[in-house]
């Protein structure tokens, strides 16, 4: 029988089957900004603070890992300004992490292609590496020009190269090896992945990691995501029965 936690604000979460790794695609900033007749770029301000809110709010209930979707491969695509609003909110974050990620025994990991990024956003997430290796604990993981088909194809030619050089045998590659060539290289994968602002799609996200990922989708939007909608995914993944392809355990006589 679970353990309910008293504070919770729901009462509902059962802290011993809570997830090791919880995946968010922070939609509906756009949306958000807009019912309020604001710039764009004060959604995404407004779900970056959601997103340190929810990061203390997974380190406290004993969440090991949280992993948000903050820029992909495709989001170039958007206005420069949009583009630039994103990239000084992560600069922002970087710092503050610096100051504060050792004090609070915050780990931080960035996954995605880097290369591309302005020198001055390297050297921070250099540092916040740095910093990371020295500490255990809860782990924020920050998607950045990530794209889950670039991440294989990444991988794939990473390998290939390998294999040329005579370091790997192609007919020996099992899934835990490939896995090793992904920007995910050593995260468990994730067991519950959440999508607030109404749409239902993956959207190029983890599409490796989310092979058997329990999915939450709600409307809410995700500058308006509280700690109570995160335990109604909690509750929700819950109640799900896990299988990974095979039977629904029968119950121990
Ligand atoms: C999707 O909503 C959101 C993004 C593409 C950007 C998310 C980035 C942040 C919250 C800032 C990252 C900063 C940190 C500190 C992690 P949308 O703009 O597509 O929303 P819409 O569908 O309503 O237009």
């Amino acid at each position: 029988m679970g353990l309910f936690s008293k504070e919770n604000k729901a009462g509902q979460v059962d802290l011993n089957n809570l997830p090791c790794h919880v995946a968010v695609i922070m939609d509906g900033n756009g949306r958000w900004a807009q019912k309020r007749g604001l710039p764009r770029s004060a959604g995404h301000k407004a779900g970056a603070e959601t997103f340190r809110k929810l990061g203390t709010y997974c380190k406290n209930l004993g969440i090991d890992y949280l992993t948000v979707y903050a820029f992909s491969t495709e989001n170039w695509k958007r206005p420069k300004d949009e583009v630039d609003g994103i990239m000084h909110l992560l600069e922002q974050y970087l710092h503050e992490c610096i100051d504060t990620m050792e004090k609070d025994g915050n780990r931080l990991r960035f996954l995605g292609d880097l290369s591309v990024l302005t020198p001055e956003l390297r050297e921070l997430i250099d540092e916040t590496n740095e910093i990371s290796s020295r500490i255990e604990g809860f782990q924020a993981n920050v998607c950045l020009n990530y794209g889950g088909r670039d991440e294989i194809l990444h991988a794939a030619r990473a390998f290939a190269r390998d294999c040329a050089a005579g370091e790997q045998d192609a007919d020996a590659l099992t899934e835990e090896g490939f896995s090793r060539y992904l920007y995910s290289s050593g995260l468990p994968d994730p067991d519950l992945l959440i999508r607030p602002g109404g749409e239902k799609r993956i959207s190029n996200y983890l599409l490796w990691q989310c092979a058997y990922s329990e999915f939450y989708f709600c409307d809410t939007l995700w500058p308006d995501f509280t700690e109570r909608e995160f335990d109604k995914a909690l509750i929700a993944y819950q109640h799900r029965e896990r299988r990974f392809g095979g039977l629904k355990q029968e119950k121990q006589k």
